[in-house]
């Protein structure tokens, strides 16, 4: 397994690979690995197979993290993720600085090009972190134009970034298929993530509450066998969740899972998504009702 660190020498294997028609999959990741990520790799080496190439990407992208949000004390882990991608038969991770993704150009200029996706973004996690998905749409666009995947591999536990990602491929005819892959979950229902690490003692015993909160959700649409009035199902899971001393909602949506279009009555097939701060720490999951 190679550590790339510069953004021209990846361009140049992958080109290399692409010229002599090997597929190369792409995992996207902000690293501190865990067996959610892990998951991601095994579906891309299935969808190359053996004699494709695998990539996993390991940035803490920061035009994706707002000003009072955790960039500077986001978890880092660039040895212990090496020993997990080398044990999953991972070929290459790209591990770019700064300096290599946003460089600053000659007359000190910074950065300036974006790419922004207008629609799905103005929903959920675009409303409460408003340059979000600016900033992953646009560091995604330049992970695939370095690493030059034919195939790129995202969670479904960030459902609203995999639908932009997607929507952001069909609309600019990026020549690559996007696979979405299940969640992650730990053995109490919390979907595994990075920022779990931040959770201690009843923090952590608390945060199972977005999934109790999903289960509970799907449970009264599978009870009422017809469709629920939103605005009611949202007023019981506000009083759910608050049962969690620590727990402060953010937002609970139910949405088309195709156009997330908030919807106004919730039946079979409608999709929730929920964020929940936990102390500093907020946590996002989602699924199909
Ligand atoms: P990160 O949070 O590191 O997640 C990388 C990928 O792993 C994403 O596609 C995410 O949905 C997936 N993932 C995270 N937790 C998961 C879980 N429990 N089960 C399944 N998949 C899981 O998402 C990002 O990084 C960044 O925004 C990125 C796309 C890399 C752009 O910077």
């Amino acid at each position: 397994m190679r550590i790339v660190r510069s953004v021209t020498a990846m361009q140049r294997l992958a080109g290399d690979w692409v010229k002599a028609g090997v597929r190369i999959g792409l995992v996207p990741t902000m690293g501190c690995l865990h067996d959610g990520h892990l998951s991601l790799v095994r579906r891309a080496r299935q969808l190359v197979g053996r004699s494709g190439r695998v990539v996993v990407s390991i940035y803490v992208n920061p035009t994706q993290f707002g000003p009072r949000e955790d960039f500077a004390r986001y978890p880092r882990n660039l040895a212990g993720d090496a020993r997990l991608c080398r044990a999953e038969g991972v070929d290459v991770i790209f591990a770019p600085d700064d300096a290599q993704m946003y460089p600053r150009n000659g007359d000190g200029a910074e950065f300036s090009t974006f790419v922004v996706e207008e629609r799905l973004s103005r929903f959920m996690e675009g409303k409460s972190r408003p340059t979000h998905f600016r900033g992953v749409t646009t560091v995604v666009a330049k992970l695939f134009n370095i690493v030059q995947p034919a195939v790129a591999v995202f969670g479904a536990k960030d459902y609203q970034q995999a639908a932009i990602v997607k929507r952001m491929v069909r609309d600019l005819n990026l020549p690559l298929k996007i696979v979405v892959a299940p969640t992650v979950r730990e053995a109490d229902g919390l979907a595994m993530s990075s920022r779990n690490q931040y959770l201690a003692g009843e923090l952590r015993a608390q945060a199972p509450v977005l999934w109790l909160a999903l289960q509970r959700a799907q449970a009264a649409v599978r009870k009422a066998g017809r469709p629920i009035p939103a605005t009611r199902l949202k007023a019981d899971l506000c009083r759910f969740i608050a049962r969690a001393p620590a727990a402060r909602l953010d937002y609970v949506e139910f949405f088309n899972p195709d156009t997330l279009v908030p919807a106004r009555s919730v039946a079979r097939g409608t999709h929730m998504a929920l964020a929940v701060f936990l102390g500093r720490t907020r946590l996002i999951d989602n699924g199909r009702l």
